[in-house]
This record gives C-alpha cells, structure tokens and sequence, in this order.
C-alpha cells in the first residue's frame, strides 16, 4: 500500500509516521508513506499557498492552483483509490472505514489548513471528505495521522501478533473486554480467576460476556447498531 499525504505543515508529521506500528510495516514494506510539501507547488519566491476568501470574511484559504499541481502531479504517475480531504465537513471515520481503506493499493490524504481550501478542488478532485470527529483542529495533518495509524495497523503482518487485530475494540462491533498480566494479585487486588484457570473455553466465554457487558455500560448504542455477534 502507498500513502501520499500532501501537507502545508510536513514536520508536524515526520515524528508519529516514523515509530511504532507504522514504522515496523515501513520497514517490512508493507506500506509506503510520503508527505508532500504543499508549499513545493506554491507561487512565486514565496512559494505562497494561500490567499485571503472572496467575500470579505477573516482566515486565509489554500488557492486551487498549488492544490491541482500536487494532486494531478501524482495522479498523473499512478492510480489512486481515493484522494481524500481532512476535514470536519466530511464522513466520519469509523472502524469500518479503516477496514475498507486498509484494502487500498494508493491513497492520496490532502490535509486541511488555515480556513480551508478553495471549494473548487473539493467539488473536481476530491473523491472522498474524512472527519475524525465533531471538533475543529487547527489542521488537517492530526486527522490523518490517525487515519494512517488506524489503517496501516490492519494491513495483514503489520502487527507482531497477526491475530491481534481482530480482538481490537470495535472490529467485531463491540469493546474489548479487561486485560491483565503478573502479577496475579497486586495490593490486594485479584486478577479474574478463570483467566489463571488454563481453561482456553471458559477464558473466551469469560471475554465474549465482558466485552458484551462493557459495551452495554459505556457504549450501548454499538448494540444499538446491530453489531452484536
Ligand atoms: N480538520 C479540522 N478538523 C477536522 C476534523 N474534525 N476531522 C478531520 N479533519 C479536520
């Protein structure tokens, strides 16, 4: 999988795209990620990118014409499944979105910025609009590293432990039950017995009916949603 990420900020991204999970798939050649300057498209000396809006109304917007120049400079070398835009406008990201897009050969992640981009690339060249959530964040650039993240973690033999995907919360639709290791008691308090029983049965019933019992306590409309397994 390729990831091309075009950014007006690329340094606010170089640190959490280049450890952990993401870092091991790199290095496994599982994914491809590079973050694309925004400003090596802009205009002039400068090489500015923004402007201030028609209409009189305060923030500065991305201009169209450095936004075409990096999104049609790549699409010109590939096809891309998506070319997708950060913003709080946009569909919200869930875990079966992550699933779908971890199935992608190229995407193209444009991060928003300042008071937006010109709407005319939004309506011509982007294919799909991403919220990570009902909250504004100062950039784009935050929404798709957690895009990234969230992703790049499901590409199969991107985690140490093939199976731990799977018992993530939310990919059966439900949260993951309690997790505990040595010691066995700890101030007094006892680990759940069944899980010290070597019994693999009653462990995976034990976890089914916790995972079942959290999700009805703290998030109960995952239920609501026909999700239950
Ligand atoms: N850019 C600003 N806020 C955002 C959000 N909530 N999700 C995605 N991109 C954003």
């Amino acid at each position: 999988m390729r990831i091309d990420i075009i950014s007006a900020v690329p340094d606010l991204m170089e640190s959490p795209l280049n450890h952990s999970i993401i870092k091991r798939a790199k290095e496994k050649g599982l994914v491809e990620i590079h973050i694309i300057n925004l400003h090596d498209y802009g205009h002039g000396n400068y090489k500015q990118i923004d402007d201030y809006q028609f209409g009189g109304d305060a923030g500065m917007v991305i201009r169209p014409e450095p936004l075409f120049r990096a999104i049609t400079d790549l699409t010109s070398r590939r096809e891309y499944d998506h070319v997708i835009y950060t913003s709080p406008d946009g569909e919200m990201f869930d875990q079966n979105m992550a699933n779908s897009l971890s199935c992608c050969d190229n995407l193209i992640i444009l991060c928003g910025h300042y008071k937006g981009i010109d709407h005319r690339i939004r309506e011509h060249l982007i294919t799909k609009e991403i919220s990570i959530g009902n909250y504004v964040l100062s950039g784009g650039e935050t929404a798709a590293i957690v895009i990234c993240d969230a992703i790049v973690r499901l590409i199969p033999g991107a985690l140490g432990d093939g199976s731990s995907a799977l018992s993530d919360s939310f990919q059966d639709g439900l949260l993951s039950p309690p997790v505990y290791t040595r010691p066995a008691e700890f101030n007094g308090w006892k680990v759940p017995e069944v899980l010290l029983s070597g019994n693999p049965r009653l462990i995976q019933e034990w976890k089914h009916g916790m995972s079942i019992e959290r999700t009805r306590l703290l998030r109960p409309e995952l239920l609501d949603e026909g999700w239950e397994g």
